[in-house]
């Protein structure tokens, strides 16, 4: 557990009006020591609406250097100057905010009374309904509002951690298994259940696996919510006519097709570790993550990881390649894990998606850098490669 500064209780000397009147009013909540009821959200708390910055394109030179913890706002603001393009959402014109604030109070409710008044059917196949998402409210006040904040924006008051808290409000996320970006209720389940190593994002094992499901719902419902929000804002700000009745439903569609999509594969039998036809897939693995191409795996996880090329991702922070020498991935190690990394990238930082590759050669990849931690076990030329004698 390296590399990121754990700001835990420090509070954010910018935090606007908007979040200020949010934590007054959480505050008078009476505390829940050791009872088993989860404590509400008050019935007159709304949703404030988005004050920070939209990222709308993102530069395109490599990052220089990681975020620093206090600077969030800061750092976003300052993309433009280098080549990106930021919102500032003051600049919407008054009259078209407020209709847009009304649609998302009608349509999304509040934190205490969520729900999803617009494409029934789909909230009920994405089990959103209005109970189950009250039930994860309650859940997420509890266990996840310090960190991703009432609106999921990853703004709460112990925030200033590098990574910074998943930002759920652009409907994107890293650990997906379909090219659009958006996790399967498994995955976010996965993430809760699991964390993310070597992050702040701690581990849900001890709740219920009922109550993980709630709490995955509920991420939907804010990641929903949230980009509806975003795109409408984007839409205003260029002056086109907005209809964000259409846009719920395209998202809901979007993320309906994640759910419907094929299940990852499991691990072909038969290439047990150690064995000779491991090897020779670790080689096989290793060729293709070194080809000279663009995009290839190493071009960003330069030396393996070990000298990677930092990148903008679409929150418009810095997202470092990981170092594939390391034993721990933020979302596992097992097969699957690696598999799902490979075949549909991380769209939100810029890891391309490998719709294209066969079966076979994903699993290469995902033996080659299964194994890349372990250097005895790497074939001998494969080993020299990856780690060359000083
Ligand atoms: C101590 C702070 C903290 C708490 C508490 C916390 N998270 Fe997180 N969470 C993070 C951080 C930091 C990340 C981003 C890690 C990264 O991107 O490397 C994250 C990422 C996520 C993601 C994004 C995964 C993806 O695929 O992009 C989800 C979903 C999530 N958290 C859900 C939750 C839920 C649900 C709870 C409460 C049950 C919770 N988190 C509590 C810090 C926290
Ligand atoms: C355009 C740059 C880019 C390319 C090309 C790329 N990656 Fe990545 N990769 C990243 C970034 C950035 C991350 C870190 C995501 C994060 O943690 O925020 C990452 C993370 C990973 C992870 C760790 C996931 C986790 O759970 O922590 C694996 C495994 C991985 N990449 C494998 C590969 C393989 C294999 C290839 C080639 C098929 C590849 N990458 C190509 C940028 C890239």
């Amino acid at each position: 557990m390296t590399g990121f500064h754990n700001g835990r209780g420090r509070s954010r000397v910018t935090a606007s009006t908007a979040l200020l009147a949010t934590a007054a009013a959480l505050a008078v909540l009476p505390g829940c020591g050791g009872c088993t009821k989860q404590p509400e959200y008050p019935p007159n708390l709304t949703f404030p609406p988005r004050a920070d910055r939209l990222v709308l394109k993102l530069p395109d030179k490599p990052a220089t250097a990681l975020n620093s913890p206090m600077k969030r706002e800061e750092e976003i603001a300052a993309l433009d100057a280098l080549g990106g393009k930021t919102l500032d959402v003051s600049t919407v014109p008054t009259d078209a905010r407020a209709k847009l604030d009304t649609f998302l109070k009608d349509t999304f409710g509040t934190p205490a009374a969520p729900l999803l008044a617009l494409e029934g059917e789909a909230a009920t196949r994405l089990r959103l309904s209005d109970a189950h998402l009250a039930e994860g409210a309650k859940l997420f006040r509890r266990h996840c509002l310090q960190c991703h904040n009432l609106t999921g924006d990853g703004r709460g008051t112990s925030s200033n951690t590098i990574p910074f808290p998943r930002d759920y409000r652009q409907g994107q996320f890293k650990f997906v298994s379909h090219e659009n970006g958006k996790p399967r209720r498994a995955d976010l389940v996965r993430t809760i259940t699991e964390g993310l190593k070597s992050t702040p994002m701690p581990s849900f094992a001890l709740l219920q696996e009922g109550e993980r499901d709630l709490l995955a719902g509920y991420v939907v419902y804010l990641a929903v919510r949230g980009q509806v929000e975003f795109e409408s804002l984007g839409a205003m700000a260029a002056g086109q006519i907005d209809d964000p009745g259409a846009r719920v439903k395209a998202i809901l569609a979007e993320w309906e097709k994640t759910e419907n999509s094929p299940p990852v594969p499991v691990e072909p039998p038969g290439e047990e570790h150690g064995t000779p036809a491991h090897q020779a897939s670790v080689k096989r693995g290793f060729t293709l993550f070194t080809a000279k191409a663009d995009n290839s795996c190493i071009s960003c996880h330069g030396e393996f990881g070990r000298k990677p090329v930092l990148r903008y991702d679409v929150w418009g922070t810095v997202a470092k390649p990981a170092d594939l020498t390391q034993t721990t991935l933020k979302s596992g190690t097992r097969p699957e894990d690696v598999f799902a990394r490979v075949r549909f990238g991380i769209p939100a930082v810029g890891m391309p998606a490998h719709p294209k590759l066969s079966d076979r050669d994903v699993w290469d990849l995902v033996r080659f850098v299964r194994s890349v931690p372990y250097r005895v076990q790497l074939p001998d030329d494969v080993r020299s490669a990856v780690y060359p004698q000083p």
